[in-house]
């Protein structure tokens, strides 16, 4: 089966809803791909669900080039689009680029995406040039959450809202493939959703959206120190995991496992092999 990609993005549109989950490894990146996922995301939200740290700002650009390369090697058909974490594209457009270039390069990625809006035209218009394609991020964009004081969702006003339509449509004209809308009202999303021409791709921004995504941690189940609103629990894989590891512990313990069925055998002369001298070297 050929690899989704930015036509497929495209044509989608008004047709069938695109799906994308987050992933950060080889394993999980397998399972996506093999249950048919239209893209999966190397999420700079690996620094909370993967790291441990209560934001994504300390994710480094080395960091997201070695957890890209293991999800690409999982994949065969979804699309791989690698998120720029942090300072990797806000000091200029060359740093964007070569920043950029080194997901596609070294991490094998087919696109990559930012956070923001008008801020980082420039950036991204350089990245294009380079031709590598550009998801946008707006709405609640976690890189910025000193600026709007947590992870709050964004464009409830009217004043907001218009701020962040505005931002949809140059990031549009500027040649972004999609855009992830994050932590905005239904009807915000709707509005955004009908004016372009280009897919948005919702987290916490309803149904209207021409593609959704979640965090794969949240909706399995697995990470459990915040559970937004908008996340929808498909497995509990956290209580799965520890259910099993409860019963390795016990087994253990009670000598249950390894049982024979998990033990090699070797020849009854092993037993009784004469021991040789054992010299020791100080
Ligand atoms: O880092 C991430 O996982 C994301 C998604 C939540 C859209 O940006």
């Amino acid at each position: 089966m050929k690899r989704y990609s930015v036509l497929d993005f495209k044509s989608a549109k008004g047709r069938q809803k695109i799906t994308l989950l987050t992933a950060y490894d080889y394993t999980m990146a397998k399972l996506l791909d093999q249950s048919g996922i239209d893209a999966i995301l190397v999420g700079d939200s690996l620094g909370m669900v993967h790291q441990g740290f209560n934001n994504t700002l300390s994710v480094t650009m080395d960091h997201m080039v070695y957890h890209t390369s293991s999800v690409v090697r999982g994949t065969q058909h979804a699309m791989v689009i690698s998120d720029m974490p942090f300072m990797s594209y806000h000091l200029s457009p060359m740093d964007a680029v070569a920043n950029a270039g080194r997901l596609i390069q070294e991490g094998g990625a087919n696109a990559v995406k930012l956070e923001g809006g008008r801020d980082i035209i420039p950036q991204i218009e350089g990245i294009l040039k380079a031709q590598i394609p550009v998801m946008g991020h707006l709405g609640l964009t976690p890189q910025s959450i000193n600026r709007l004081g947590g992870f709050k969702v964004q464009g409830r006003l009217p004043e907001d809202a218009q701020e962040i339509l505005h931002d949809a449509l140059l990031l549009e004209s500027a040649g972004v493939f999609a855009i992830v809308l994050e932590g905005i009202p239904e009807n915000l999303a709707q509005l955004i959703s009908q004016k372009l021409h280009i897919p948005t791709i919702g987290i916490g921004a309803s149904v209207h959206c021409d593609g959704q995504i979640l965090v794969s941690h949240d909706m399995l189940g697995m990470y459990t120190e915040s559970s937004p609103r908008f996340v929808k629990h498909y497995a509990h894989l956290g209580d799965t995991i520890q259910t099993a590891v409860k019963s390795y512990i016990d087994d253990v313990r009670q000598q249950i496992f390894p049982s024979p069925i998990h033990t090699y055998k070797g020849q009854k002369e092993v037993l009784n092999l004469p021991e040789r001298e054992v010299k020791y070297v100080d």
